[in-house]
């Protein structure tokens, strides 16, 4: 759980750097894992998709790529972040707040959050949230990181908090912005732990999909 103004603030400073330190970072794996995404999401064949905390809108433009029959409405609070999502191509975007959102009730046919949840103030108010404007048998989509089980485990965990900060903060000099990051995602509930928050906040059938040993997954859930 995070705090809104220090969350608003940090990717305000790193928007211009975000999409570059990244896919540095994720070594481009993070471009195969919204290719994923775009695939799950095209087989639901949905007409309207909501992507919040949408950032730089690299999964929107994804999205808007696999399911080009579908409206495709790209938020986020952090208006820095989403003048570059528009700058790159993202067709609609909105200023958001995903904690208390201007849609109405049953609104969209999808919605996804990558790597945006993890950052909200409050996960079960959020996904209560996001429950509220799916309409009923629509689709939820989560793609975050997770901590892998088994022999990966310790080195992932050394990587996350020695070396990415100081590889982000010399591309972006904001290191503590990605001390923070690395802090965000061994506190945020994966695997079994993230089902079960997702089936506490009425979704159907969640589900876990690990990425690349488990160091991201795509959770996917029925309203
Ligand atoms: C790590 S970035 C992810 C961006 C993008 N989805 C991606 O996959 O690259 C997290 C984004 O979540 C946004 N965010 C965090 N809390 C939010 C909230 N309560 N409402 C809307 N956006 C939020 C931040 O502004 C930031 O752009």
């Amino acid at each position: 759980m995070q705090d809104p103004k220090f969350v608003k603030d940090a990717f305000s400073k790193i928007a211009d750097r975000y999409v570059v330190t990244n896919h540095v970072l994720s070594l481009g794996t993070d471009i195969l894992w919204r290719k994923r995404v775009g695939s799950i999401v095209q087989d639901w064949k949905p007409k309207q998709i909501l992507d919040i905390a949408t950032g730089t809108g690299d999964l929107a433009l994804q999205l808007q790529k696999s399911c080009d029959d579908a409206e495709v409405i790209a938020s986020d609070f952090c208006p820095e972040m989403l003048a570059h999502a528009s700058r790159r191509g993202v067709k609609k975007t909105e200023v958001v707040d995903a904690m208390n959102m201007p849609f109405e009730d049953d609104s969209c046919d999808v919605l996804t959050v990558a790597f945006g949840l993890r950052n909200m103030a409050d996960y079960p108010a959020a996904l209560t949230e996001m429950r509220r404007v799916i309409r009923p048998g629509g689709h939820l989509l989560i793609l975050d990181f997770s901590t892998p089980e088994g022999i990966l485990r310790k080195p992932y965990v050394f990587y996350l908090n020695k070396i990415l900060p100081s590889i982000a903060g010399l591309l972006t000099k904001q290191k503590e912005a990605y001390s923070y990051l690395a802090g965000s995602i061994g506190d945020f509930p994966s695997g079994s732990a993230m089902c079960e928050l997702i089936g506490k906040q009425g979704f159907i059938e969640p589900r876990c999909e690990p990425l690349s040993g488990g160091i991201a997954s795509i959770y996917t859930a029925e309203a």
